[in-house]
């Protein structure tokens, strides 16, 4: 079953091709940061007009650059949630439109199943039961992944996710929007063992997290290093390679705690901060002595992208579901998703 996927919950926008027998037939992305850059987030209303102005000619590029005909489509997957409710309205209207004209079934695929599921689409895929833990600009969730569609949420962050963190930090040292790359860049060069920020919540039993705490002590260290003039450099990068290292080991130690509590010996890391280069590294060590494996998707599909959407949207599809009218959810949870079903 050949499937297009349309991701517009967010700031970028993503169409891919994904069949079922042949796996991923080709994927675009744009991504708005640069407009927004300018405000230092996401500003909604300007999410939704561009992806009014891309999604359409983006589509076109896609079937044309990969060969493949508009009659040959046998269904179409979009984001109908979590995500700004404007930037939802417009993949979801868009895609119920070419359905009807293609005659072809539609439906509406969760956005953190597709972040997810995305490490599904490389050569090396990780089998259910695996933990998973969802890091994103709005998500920081552990999930125990007991088939496809079925999801029990072990925990998730009390206050700020993950990603929220790294680009409200980056603020506070007025580093460039999405916070989270530039925080790692500037870590790179910085001393991780000059200053120690801390872990919350890790001396207490459980699964959740919070990360407000971490964010007040980042704006306070900020505060008092800085100068007439700011922050100096090796100060900035100091504290972006601190603040790093918190995340990072906080989540760690929490997959960690996960993966004792379940049982389960996999480990899947997925969304926007899985691209983090120290968190990866961390991970790698806790497996290794844990006995488990590490999956984790390619950089590429751990931020938002239309592939993670296309494949979540052909096994659904090809399970038999459907979505009958134009609807989004800007909330919902993973656990309420129904099993898929094989074909
Ligand atoms: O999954 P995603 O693309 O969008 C959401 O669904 O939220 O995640 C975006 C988030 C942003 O907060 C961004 O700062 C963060 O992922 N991010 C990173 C890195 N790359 C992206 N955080 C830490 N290190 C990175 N290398
Ligand atoms: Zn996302």
């Amino acid at each position: 079953m050949l499937v297009l996927g349309i991701e517009t919950s967010c700031d970028e926008t993503g169409v891919a091709l994904y069949d079922t027998e042949r796996g991923l037939v080709a994927d675009a992305l744009y991504s708005q940061i640069e407009m927004h850059a300018n405000y230092g987030g996401v500003v909604p209303e300007l999410a939704s007009r561009d992806h009014v102005r891309k999604l359409l000619p983006m589509i076109a590029q896609l079937l044309d650059e990969a060969g493949v005909d508009s009659s040959e489509l046998q269904g179409i997957a979009y984001t109908h949630g979590p995500g700004l409710v404007g930037a939802l309205l417009v993949g979801a209207t868009l895609a119920h439109s070419l359905a009807e004209v293609w005659d072809i079934p539609v439906v509406g695929v969760h956005h953190m199943e597709g972040h997810l599921l995305a490490p599904m689409l490389e050569e090396n895929a990780p089998r259910p039961p695996f933990v998973a833990l969802l890091v994103s600009g709005g998500h920081t969730q552990l999930v125990a992944v007991k088939g496809l569609g079925q999801y029990e949420l072990l925990g998730e962050s009390l206050d700020d996710a993950a990603g929220e963190a790294f680009d409200k930090a980056a603020k506070m040292m007025e580093l460039p929007y999405p916070g989270g790359p530039s925080v790692a860049k500037l870590a790179e060069s910085g001393d991780r063992s000059r200053l120690k920020f801390p872990r919350p919540m890790t001396d207490r039993p459980g699964l959740d997290f919070s990360f407000s705490g971490l964010k007040t002590f980042t704006l306070n260290t900020v505060a008092e290093m800085s100068g007439e003039n700011g922050l100096d450099e090796r100060d900035k990068a100091d504290i972006c390679a601190a603040f790093e290292e918190a995340v990072a080991h906080t989540l760690m130690i929490k997959c960690r705690r996960a993966l004792k509590q379940t049982g389960m010996k996999t480990l899947v890391l997925a969304g926007g901060v899985a691209a983090n280069k120290r968190l990866r590294e961390l991970m790698a060590e806790m497996v290794a002595k844990q006995k488990a494996e590490l999956f984790y998707p390619r950089l590429k599909f751990c931020t938002d992208n239309g592939a993670m959407i296309a494949y979540v949207g052909a096994l659904r599809l090809n399970g038999g579901e459907r979505s009958d009218s134009i609807e989004v959810q800007p909330r919902m949870t993973l656990s309420d998703l129904s099993k898929i079903e094989a074909a």
